[in-house]
């Protein structure tokens, strides 16, 4: 029974909602949608839409601070008919490899730059499929990607190992997956795995294994880049040395 939705005449769930509310809706063009950061005013809808998306509970603080007019994080909203249908909350931090979340995500030489870390990306799940995610995402990977942010080597997330739109959501946008985390998150008490996944940019990279130093030795041999020269003046050198020992006992011959 617990199933099951038991609608009435008006078109309302007995438990509030609206029948139509689950309708997929297709917006015929993005234009239509607009995109602005969070303002303190938005705080009491961010908090109903974040509790309907995510499992996890957020302090009210948190609230407060993604919605701050001089937030640190980059808090950006999707606005259509000026209703919030999506949202993306992010931060730039320094990259430390003490940091257990962080571990292993960029490579030692690069331990002195940043990476971004998604806090949260969500849609209305009427609006989904729609491609609002995709325009929240490549705002930010736009904003990163700016001259003034190539400090930022790796974005990174979190994501629970059964949410499987999200993971094909990422994984379309080129995010790679960097680890399993056994018991990750706590929800309502429970213990849930989940997955980090980490998209490079700014020349960003993960820490070499040894597949990689094989695949970089086997590029410049199928490159010739410096084994050729090497080997080209290694045989020059010993043609050289050929040709004066033959003059040498053609001369003692004479
Ligand atoms: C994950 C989520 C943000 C995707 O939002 P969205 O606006 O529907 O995503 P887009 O329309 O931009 O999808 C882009 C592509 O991702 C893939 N994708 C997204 N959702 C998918 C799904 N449910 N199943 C399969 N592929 C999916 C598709 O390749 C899609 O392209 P297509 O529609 O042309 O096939 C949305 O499902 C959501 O809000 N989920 C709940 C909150 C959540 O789990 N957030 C992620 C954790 S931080």
């Amino acid at each position: 029974m617990a199933d099951i939705s038991w609608y009435q005449p008006n078109g309302k769930c007995l438990d509030g909602c609206s029948a139509s509310d689950e309708k997929p809706i297709s917006l015929y063009s993005l234009a239509d949608v607009q995109l602005r950061f969070l303002c303190p005013e938005d705080l009491d809808e961010v908090r109903a839409l974040c509790q309907d998306w995510f499992p996890i509970e957020y302090p009210f603080y948190w609230y407060e601070q993604i919605t701050s007019t001089n937030s640190k994080f980059y808090s950006l909203a999707a606005i259509y008919n000026q209703q919030i249908i999506g949202l993306i909350v992010a931060k730039i931090k320094p990259y430390s490899n003490q940091i257990e979340d962080n571990e292993g995500i960029l490579a030692k030489s690069l331990s002195d730059y940043d990476i971004a870390y998604i806090l949260s990306l969500g849609v209305l799940k009427q609006y989904r499929r729609n491609g609002i995610a995709s325009l929240l995402l490549d705002s930010f990977l736009k904003h990163l990607l700016m001259p003034e942010r190539r400090k930022v080597k790796a974005v990174f997330l979190h994501v629970l190992t059964t949410n499987s739109a999200a993971i094909l959501f990422y994984e379309q946008k080129k995010f790679r997956l960097h680890s399993f985390l056994p018991y990750y998150y706590s929800i309502k008490g429970k213990c849930k795995d989940g997955f980090m996944y980490v998209l490079y940019i700014n020349d960003g990279h993960p820490p070499w294994t040894i597949y990689d130093y094989i695949k970089f030795m086997c590029g410049k041999v199928i490159n010739g880049v410096g084994i050729f020269p090497w080997m080209f003046f290694r045989l020059n050198k010993m043609l050289h040395w050929v040709w004066k020992e033959q003059s040498r006992d053609l001369h003692e011959e004479h």
